[in-house]
């Protein structure tokens, strides 16, 4: 089974008013175990690295075990490049076979983001690529895009409305609240600043930094319209917890196959919940037809 275009899986999830998770993914087994939940809820999903993750295993390595995992499953997946804000990395994925990318210009002023964001709309789009970008700043730590608290700023929805009208993007990630990481609180989504936006734009729209986000928090950033949630770092917690905790009972373990499968376990459940939590379980059926 081919990789899907991330473009037609989210418009669809929105249309039927559920979301779809994209889970950033670290290595090669982790393609694997997301996959394999998916498919055990018959959930459509996305996989999704950062540029780091491609400098580690290589842009072309993922594709291909994407590929093979997404035929090993039968379950529609989408392979998606995360903040990146270099237009060479970009063309590598797309060359690669990503049938997604985020170009992340949000540190710029609006007149430039539209203008780089304009250039990889032009790129992926004529071949089949969804692009999404960034208004506002999320803060937070994502790989090496370190945005302060004091500088994370929330997207404006007339800019939303502007930027999707210049750029054609065809899903927009607007800062509304939520930041890369674990809270220190609880988070402050800006519920109504999503309805404006909503209202502004006709593209599905995507919640980053998704994770430890309350469950009925994300269910009304779906049911307003973000239908790509981004989960990254609760899952690297429980996976890493999942083999610190093992080696704490047994110090000596030498069978990575004993560590890797409790922690597989633990981060396969985690994948499952946030499947659940935006309702795209037994949801393969209307991608198809
Ligand atoms: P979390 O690490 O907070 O889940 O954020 C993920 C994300 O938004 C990736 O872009």
């Amino acid at each position: 089974m081919d990789l899907y275009s991330t473009t037609p899986m989210l418009k669809i999830a929105k249309a039927n008013k559920h979301g779809i998770v994209a889970f950033n993914v670290h290595s090669f087994d982790s393609i694997f175990w997301v996959l394999e939940a998916a498919a055990e809820l018959k959930s459509p999903v996305i996989l999704q690295t950062t540029v780091g993750t491609i400098q580690s295993l290589g842009a072309k390595n993922i594709v291909e075990v994407a590929q093979a995992a997404a035929q090993h499953y039968q379950v529609p997946t989408g392979l998606h490049l995360d903040h990146c804000t270099d237009f060479e990395i970009i063309k590598d994925a797309i060359r690669a076979g990503y049938t997604s990318v985020m170009i992340d210009a949000s540190m710029h002023p609006f007149a430039e983001n539209v203008a780089r964001t304009q250039r990889v709309v032009e790129l992926a789009t004529s071949l089949g690529v969804n692009v999404e970008a960034e208004l506002g700043k999320v803060g937070g730590v994502e790989d090496d895009i370190i945005v302060d608290e004091a500088d994370a700023e929330k997207a404006d929805p007339e800019e939303c409305r502007q930027f999707v009208a210049a750029t054609g993007v065809p899903t927009l990630a607007p800062a509304i609240g939520t930041a890369h990481g674990i809270y220190k609180g609880k988070p402050e989504i800006d519920f109504e600043r999503i309805a404006e936006i909503a209202k502004m734009v006709d593209v599905p729209l995507v919640l980053h930094g998704g994770s430890a986000v309350p469950e009925e928090d994300v269910r009304r950033c779906v049911a307003l319209g973000m239908a790509k949630v981004n989960v990254s770092t609760e899952l690297k917690n429980i996976y890493s917890e999942a083999i610190r905790e093992h080696f704490a009972h047994d110090p000596d373990s030498l069978d990575p196959r004993a560590y890797l499968q409790k922690a597989k376990e633990a981060a396969k459940e985690m994948v499952k919940t946030k499947i659940r939590i935006v309702g795209s379980e037994n949801t393969v059926a209307p991608l198809f037809a």
